[in-house]
């Protein structure tokens, strides 16, 4: 059976990774959580105090962090291990999201991150999310997807996940958070947030998650034939 790589942009918290996850398990591939990498490294530079505005320590500290993703059976999911610890719940913090644009900004993170993207799309079977998939990790990706939504509708899908860890969090940092990490990552130099010019749009504001694995299904098949 033909195996593809599958991408999905876009802007924060627009369900790049519900759609990826549920297209990966109907199509029994991997789904790989790019923007884990980047929130994972963010993790490393806080805890450790690297000042990632210089290039020779940061180009240091990269060398002590390894990146895996490891299958958990039990969430049924791959989680994201920052030197054999397993961080996929820290990372998610407002802390790291704070931060994580700013160091996704670092050319010498993002080739650390893509030349891994890579390597696990060599088998091919794969469904990625992130912000430069189609357009720099896969320029050649059988099927590109955008996705986009308005933002007081990510904004509220975003609260409504934080909130049931930190029941202090306001709708207005999430609010703020998401703006300026929509900024950061359209506006940066290396890689921005952008739109391949083969990919598809999928807005998905108001239609349910059904409605877009079924729209996404139907495009995997035509490249499928
Ligand atoms: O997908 P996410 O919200 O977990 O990503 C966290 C941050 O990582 C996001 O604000 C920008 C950055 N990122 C990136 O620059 N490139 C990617 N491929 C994925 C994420």
């Amino acid at each position: 059976m033909k195996k593809i790589i599958i991408t999905i942009d876009g802007w924060s918290s627009c369900g790049k990774s519900t759609l990826a996850k549920q297209l990966a398990k109907s199509l029994g591939y991997v789904y790989i959580d790019s923007g884990a990498m980047y929130r994972a490294v963010t993790l490393y530079f806080l805890r450790n105090h690297i000042d990632w505005t210089n290039d020779e320590i940061t180009l240091d500290a990269l060398k002590n962090i390894e990146l895996h993703f490891v299958y958990n059976d039990k969430s049924q999911q791959s989680e994201m291990h920052l030197n054999d610890e397993n961080v996929e719940y820290l990372i998610r913090d407002l802390v790291v999201a704070e931060k994580v644009s700013e160091v996704a900004t670092i050319g010498l993170v993002r080739t650390f991150a893509v030349e891994q993207q890579q390597k696990m799309g060599e088998g091919k079977g794969i469904v990625m999310d992130g912000r430069d998939i189609g357009t720099t990790v896969f320029p050649d990706a059988e099927l590109k997807i955008f996705m986009t939504a308005e933002i007081l509708v990510r904004v509220e899908r975003r609260f409504k996940e934080m909130f049931e860890k930190n029941p202090n969090i306001t709708i207005e940092e999430v609010k703020n958070n998401l703006e300026m990490r929509d900024y950061i990552d359209s506006n940066r130099e290396v890689s921005p947030l952008r739109m391949a010019s083969d990919a598809i749009l999928l807005d998905n504001t108001s239609i349910s998650m059904e409605e877009q694995l079924d729209f996404a299904l139907k495009l995997v098949s035509t490249k499928l034939k």
